[in-house]
């Protein structure tokens, strides 16, 4: 059986549904399967036409014991979790014509138009079911940069066995990604809006890592996570890097290059392991904004957190690439003694300088970069004009980071990930394009509906922040579940 390890070596293996529910490891690491399955050329040859839906399966049935979920339990979860997509094809790709052999994958034809419904769709579905399963309720509590937070809610509404607490730093994330959230009308959505964050999202990742650490707590309400720390996301990601892969490439024996526009390092972390399981990727781009965490990790070796920035591409205004981490065990065989150092070591110093060897050992296959807000806006600009196409802010550093380093990648096909819709961020679209009418590419239906409804949210401060939520939160557990 296929079994899950923490990438710090602490604990025991545990199955499939252990690590999907548990979230985090017990030693605070992050669950990685104990080895990635391998995929030959037959099987991607074999793979070449599938939908995404089926193509899902194929891979998701790497890593998922049939005596865990069965054919066609796991066939219905996906059919449930992508049915509200706009898309047939769930993520279709679009050739840029101003551009050689270059590809965008839009990403965000979910119903909360951003590409964290990609993995969340499954996830959320794939937790409801195990827990119906078990007659056990669960409170998910996620931090979000604008994106995460509408996802998480949106495909926890409603569900019978979860709770979903949803923390956005307040005025730091648009206001259309604010009504995603605060407009769900559904009892067990808690929308929470901190404001004075000094780091941004990733302060309330730490509240959030509090709350873990106190046991009672934990264990009275059942605290997960479906953020980017839960295998589950990781590994449903992997799937459009496989899926994009088939759909541009004439033969199974070309290999391709990627660009991502990047945080946390979820979504570059499913391409480097798409890439181990045998995907043929050459470079994968980090796409960072002036926040360059990942550029700093890859350029020059060192991990280390640096005072944020706000920028257009808000929703990657984020210091500390904690997906990293759980890359390095696949990158580094296993060697979970110095993980363990050094993710210990960064939560006291906020600073960690690989030596050389490891540098030169992760950064295989690696190219990074970091784009500029003017040089975000130009590149919109610039497609919108050449070829009336609407990258949103996201999109354009991904396509920025990949102009900026043609030369190291050759003349491979390239596929930019298009992260977010445009109509996420009307403002900076607007601004881009020099106008003061929205235009109709960075307008969408759900935006619009949830202009005219009311809003229900909690307000906090971040310096009371730890207090209040567990306060909140457990006032609702006693009221709704009984003490
Ligand atoms: C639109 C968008 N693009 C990219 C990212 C970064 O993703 P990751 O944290 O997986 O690198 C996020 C979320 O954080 C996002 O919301």
């Amino acid at each position: 059986m296929l079994q899950f390890v923490s990438n710090k070596g602490g604990g025991k293996p545990v199955d499939f549904e252990t690590a999907i529910l548990d979230g985090f490891a017990v030693d605070g690491g992050l669950y990685v399967p104990e080895t990635l399955p391998k995929i030959s050329k037959e099987q991607l040859e074999n793979w070449k036409g599938l939908s995404y839906v089926d193509l899902a399966f194929e891979i998701l049935s790497l890593f998922i014991e049939r005596s865990i979920i069965s054919e066609t339990e796991l066939k219905d979860i996906l059919q449930t979790a992508y049915t509200p997509f706009e898309k047939e094809e769930i993520i279709p790709l679009h050739k840029l014509s101003s551009r050689n052999e270059t590809y965008i994958m839009e990403l965000f034809h979910g119903p909360t138009i951003s590409f964290k419904d990609v993995g969340l769709a499954f996830l959320v579905n794939l937790v409801n079911f195990f827990l119906e399963r078990k007659d056990e309720h669960l409170t998910l509590v996620v931090a979000t940069t604008g994106d995460t937070g509408p996802a998480t809610a949106y495909f926890a509404a409603g569900k019978s066995n979860l709770d979903a607490w949803v923390l956005y730093p307040k005025g730091l994330i648009t206001e259309e990604q604010e009504r995603q959230m605060t407009t769900l009308p559904h009892a067990n959505i808690h929308p929470v809006g901190v404001s004075d964050c000094p780091d941004g999202g990733d302060d309330l990742d730490a509240v959030i890592s509090k709350l873990y650490a106190n046991n009672r707590f934990k264990k009275k309400l059942k605290l997960s996570s479906v953020n980017s720390i839960n295998w589950g996301r990781v590994m449903m990601q992997t799937v459009h890097y496989f899926y994009g892969y088939l759909q541009v490439v004439d033969n199974v024996d070309e290999k391709i290059n990627v660009s991502v526009p990047s945080g946390g390092f979820g979504n570059l972390c499913a391409g480097g392991l798409a890439r181990k399981m045998g995907l043929p990727i050459k470079t994968l781009v980090a796409a960072n904004n002036k926040n360059a965490c990942l550029d700093r990790i890859f350029s020059d070796g060192v991990f280390s957190k640096a005072p944020i920035f706000e920028t257009a591409s808000s929703a990657i205004d984020i210091l500390i690439p904690f997906n990293f981490w759980r890359y390095l065990y696949f990158s580094l065989e296993k060697d979970t003694t110095n993980i363990k150092k050094w993710m210990d070591g960064f939560k006291e110093t906020g600073h960690v300088a690989f030596d050389k060897e490891t540098f030169e050992t992760y950064k295989e296959g690696f190219l990074s970069n970091s784009a500029s807000d003017e040089e975000t806006l130009d590149l919109i600009k610039e497609i919108y004009n050449k070829e009336s196409y609407l990258l949103d802010p996201h999109g354009a550093v991904s396509l920025h980071a990949s102009d900026v380093l043609k030369k190291e990648l050759g003349d491979e096909k390239l596929i930019c990930l298009a992260t977010a819709h445009p109509a996420k961020f009307p403002e900076t679209i607007n601004k881009a394009l020099h106008t003061s009418i929205t235009p109709k590419g960075a307008t969408h239906h759900t935006v619009e509906t949830a202009k005219r409804l009311c809003e229900k949210v909690y307000l906090c401060k971040y310096a009371h922040l730890e207090e209040a939520l567990s306060d909140a939160m457990e006032t609702n557990w006693d009221l709704t579940k009984g003490k």
